[in-house]
């Protein structure tokens, strides 16, 4: 069976949260706009989908009053861990942004680097929206930040320079193969990834990660539908417009 037609109802983040940090732990684009977010609405601040901990502790280290939702395991469990190594403690919880549900209500909440494209069917989309809602106050803050749907070459094994290098002299190559399910707006990408060992032996990781891809009006529709505001879009963590070239759509808006 093609790989773009299996069911989805969720990624397993699990086999994937190594991967993650050697690939993501260096990306900044995003800090200080949560960060300046943060201070202008202020606390209590909810993350959903908060993988590692990148952001939270981010957040958590500048005071912010955050708690990171994350359904899987060993993403939370990675994000402890890294956080005690600089004396952080996160409060953390554990679960999946449709279904969750938590006392407290929020000022804030954030869905950094992607993290509604874990959201599958538009079923999937507006519960976790909905319940999102459900979760801030009114005039409360909603942000986030989707790539814009634009891809490589489909199917083709393809490297784009991801080369780690650990201290025992391993080598670790990212490669990996999009396929696109264009019908259902789903971004397939296999990784490979091979460890070379110092003394030339190899070993290979597949990790398999489905996006599904938004345009920046069906989000603006979406958001109205849920019972928010229409959205400020910009095209820039700075705050620029969206225009051609842009990378990221950071979404603004506030729940009615
Ligand atoms: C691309 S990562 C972003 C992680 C983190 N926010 C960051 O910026 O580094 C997406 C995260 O969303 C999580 N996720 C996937 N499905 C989710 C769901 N239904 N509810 C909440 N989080 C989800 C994944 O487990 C993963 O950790």
């Amino acid at each position: 069976m093609p790989l773009f037609n299996r069911t989805l109802s969720s990624v397993n983040y699990d086999d994937f949260a190594d991967l993650y940090d050697h690939q993501y732990d260096l990306y900044r684009d995003d800090l200080h706009f949560y960060a300046g977010v943060a201070e202008r609405v202020g606390g209590p601040v909810l993350e959903v989908g908060a993988g590692t901990g990148r952001v939270t502790a981010f957040l958590a280290r500048r005071g912010v009053d955050v708690t990171g939702l994350e359904p899987s395991g060993r993403m939370i469990e990675r994000a402890r861990e890294r956080a005690a190594q600089s004396g952080l403690e996160l409060r953390l919880e554990q679960g999946d942004m449709q279904t969750f549900g938590l006392e407290r209500r929020f000022n804030l909440v954030i869905a950094p680097f992607n993290a509604l494209m874990h959201l599958y069917t538009p079923n999937e989309q507006v519960r976790a929206l909905e319940n999102l809602h459900a979760h801030l106050g009114t005039g409360g803050t909603f942000a986030f930040d989707l790539y814009l749907p634009r891809f490589g070459k489909s199917n083709t094994l393809r490297h784009e320079g991801e080369t780690f290098y650990a201290a025992d002299g391993r080598r670790t190559d990212v490669f990996f193969v999009q396929r696109h399910d264009k019908v259902r707006q789903h971004i397939t990408t296999e990784y490979h990834v091979d460890t070379t060992h110092a003394g030339g032996q190899l070993t290979r990781r597949h990790y398999t990660l489905t996006q599904r891809y938004y345009t920046r009006y069906e989000m603006e529709w979406l958001l109205r539908f849920a019972g928010f505001e229409a959205p400020r879009v910009s095209g820039s963590f700075q705050g620029g417009p969206l225009e051609k070239g842009s990378e990221v759509m950071v979404f603004q808006t506030r729940a009615l």
